[in-house]
């Protein structure tokens, strides 16, 4: 039976949206079947051509039922749920289906104050730093150390900021994916993957359209240690 992630969090902004399809982005490139599904309804389709995951419209109020149960009886296939921001009954709804659920947080204090409500309403949710400084990443870094010392447990390695995200958002899928891109999504899909204890044989992902993709995890989130 196919796994379902949900990707939610009370707070819009923090990435959600795009984290999903760098997600499903990496899970395509690593030759892991994905479908990423919108709930959001301020928000339009993306054209699913070119992509390397399909795209599911699950706006309408019972779409999300039947989305959800199509994706569940597709074997070795993976939905991604982009859960949307401020709407707390749909949150408790996703993570209630959810195989994983994935919090997505800035490196700020409002952030990370909705996290923890997040994590401690959610005990079985992970936090995601998103659009993580990666220069400078030592004081957004020590932040999350102090501020969310009880949780570190759940806080995967973050996704860091990079100019190129915006490139999966657009309507069209590009037609190139910087390295940089590749690899920030190569490394969403790896912790998903790890999470979920879903074996994929990344030499045998079809890394011929991808001559850049990273094979290699990158530095685990220094916190962890
Ligand atoms: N890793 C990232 N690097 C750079 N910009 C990002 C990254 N993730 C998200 N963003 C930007 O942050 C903004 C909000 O992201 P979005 O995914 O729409 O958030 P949400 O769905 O939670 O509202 C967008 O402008 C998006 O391009
Ligand atoms: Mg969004």
């Amino acid at each position: 039976m196919a796994d379902i992630v949900c990707v939610i969090g009370n707070k819009g902004g923090t990435g959600k949206t795009t984290l999903s399809h760098m997600l499903c982005q990496g899970l395509g490139m690593a030759g892991q079947r994905s479908v990423c599904v919108l709930t959001d309804t301020f928000r339009e389709p993306l054209d699913p051509k070119g992509r390397p995951y399909l795209i599911a419209d699950a706006r309408a109020g019972a779409a999300l039922h039947k989305v959800v149960a199509k994706i569940r009886g597709l074997h070795a296939w993976m939905g991604v749920i982009d859960g949307g921001g401020n709407r707390t009954e749909m949150d408790h709804h996703l993570y209630g289906l959810a195989d994983l659920v994935l919090l997505p947080f800035r490196d700020s204090h409002e952030d990370i104050r909705t996290v923890i409500r997040d994590l401690e309403m959610f005990p079985r949710a992970y936090a995601v730093p998103s659009q993580w400084p990666s220069w400078y990443r030592g004081t957004a870094d020590a932040t999350v150390r102090e501020m969310l010392r009880p949780y570190l447990d759940r806080v995967l390695d973050p996704v860091f900021a990079h100019s190129s995200a915006k490139l999966l958002l657009q309507r069209k899928a590009p037609e190139r994916i910087p390295e940089p891109l590749q690899k920030l999504c190569t490394n969403t899909a790896r912790q998903v993957l790890e999470l979920l204890q879903i074996d994929v044989p990344w030499h045998a992902a079809p890394l011929a359209e991808f001559p850049n993709a990273s094979r290699e995890p990158d530095l685990r989130f220094a916190m962890r240690q």
